[in-house]
């Protein structure tokens, strides 16, 4: 079958993009959901000068984002509804500009930079690291952690019920975030306890989910960094979405330190998003976007299987979910 070829035109649009994330930082989907309203008003609520403000939203008329009854007054329409921030699941957080990931998208522009061998993309962009930029802007922080969240609520049931839990009596969750993944697990298996180790930003946020998970009384939260030995002992050690952040010399020590956390007959718990056919779209997106980022990539199995034996653990078992995520489940060798 002939192969159509994309429209190399649209996909290289820049202001497209930048229109809607630009609507969408100011809510300007939040103020028009009811209905029709003038442009001098909406720049107002949404803080923003009126003109250029207009010329956005006329643009994005066009590409059929929002509707233009009347000169200069705007209204919504289902693309524009869809952007609105109370969008369960929605793109809102992730395109917001001042968000974490929207305003790490930015560092998109040193891509070439980083392709030529120049310097890494997000601290060309923004003068240091993103989790410099994190632990010294609470702000991007918790909306950071926020966006771990959402994430993990899809994520967290699928673990919690495809891994047999009942073999430990204590699990920690290493860069756990805010702790979706670990209050799952503890509410499914009433016979677990549970250390969730972070840096210090999402180790506090922790403190105050688990307890509004109620399972306070069977979670411990530790501060620590994974590129120190962790100070915790635990029957399986949890990696979920992190090892990604680091190149394969980083993701190594990681593993080792939880490799060292965990009972001579304990596991190691990775858990990555694999490559698959039908997600290959997703899968590389999702590896520009670390690497631009955090100078991170994401891994195959094979991949992944050398830097755990590194570590000096030995992959036992292999668990596909059904959103591509995989639990691969390793023992350390000592
Ligand atoms: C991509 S998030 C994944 C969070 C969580 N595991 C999940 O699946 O939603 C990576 C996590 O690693 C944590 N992290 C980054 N550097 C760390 C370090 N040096 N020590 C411990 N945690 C760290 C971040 O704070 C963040 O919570």
């Amino acid at each position: 079958m002939p192969h159509e070829s994309p429209d190399i035109w649209a996909m290289a649009d820049l202001a497209t993009p930048f229109a809607i994330r630009t609507a969408a930082t100011l809510r300007v989907p939040d103020v028009v959901k009811d209905g029709p309203i003038p442009l001098v008003e909406i720049a107002h609520r949404c803080k923003a000068e009126a003109d250029p403000l207009g010329r956005v939203l006329r643009f994005l008329v066009h590409r059929g984002v929002f509707t233009e009854p009347e000169m200069d007054v705007f209204g919504p329409n289902d693309a524009s509804n869809a952007l609105c921030s109370d969008v369960p699941d929605g793109p809102q957080p992730w395109l917001d500009l001042d968000g974490a990931v929207g305003r790490a998208d930015l560092a998109f522009v040193e891509l070439i930079e980083q392709v030529r061998g120049h310097h890494p993309a997000y601290p060309a962009a923004f003068g240091r690291s993103f989790w410099e930029d994190l632990a010294h802007n609470p702000q991007l922080s918790d909306s950071f952690d926020s966006l771990m969240e959402t994430k993990s609520y899809g994520l967290a049931p699928l673990i919690a019920a495809a891994h047999d839990w009942s073999a430990y009596s204590l699990i920690a969750d290493v860069g756990g975030g805010k702790g979706v993944l670990l209050a799952e697990i503890l509410g499914a298996h009433p016979q677990l306890r549970g250390i969730l180790v972070d840096l210090l930003g999402p180790a506090r946020n922790a403190a105050e989910y688990l307890r509004e998970q109620g399972v306070q009384e069977r979670a411990e939260v530790v501060t620590a960094s994974f590129f120190d030995p962790l100070p915790i002992h635990a029957d399986a050690a949890i990696v979920c979405d992190v090892l990604g952040d680091w190149d394969d010399q980083d993701a190594t020590r990681i593993l080792g330190h939880c490799a060292q956390a965990v009972a001579p007959d304990g596991r190691v718990l990775i858990i990555e998003l694999l490559p698959d056919t039908s997600r290959m779209t997703l899968f590389t997106e999702m590896d520009l976007r670390i690497m631009i980022y955090v100078g991170g990539r994401m891994r195959d199995l094979d991949r992944t299987q050398r830097i755990a034996a590194a570590a000096g653990l030995t992959v036992e078992d292999f668990t596909p979910l059904d959103n591509g995520y995989a639990i691969i489940e390793c023992r350390p060798e000592r």
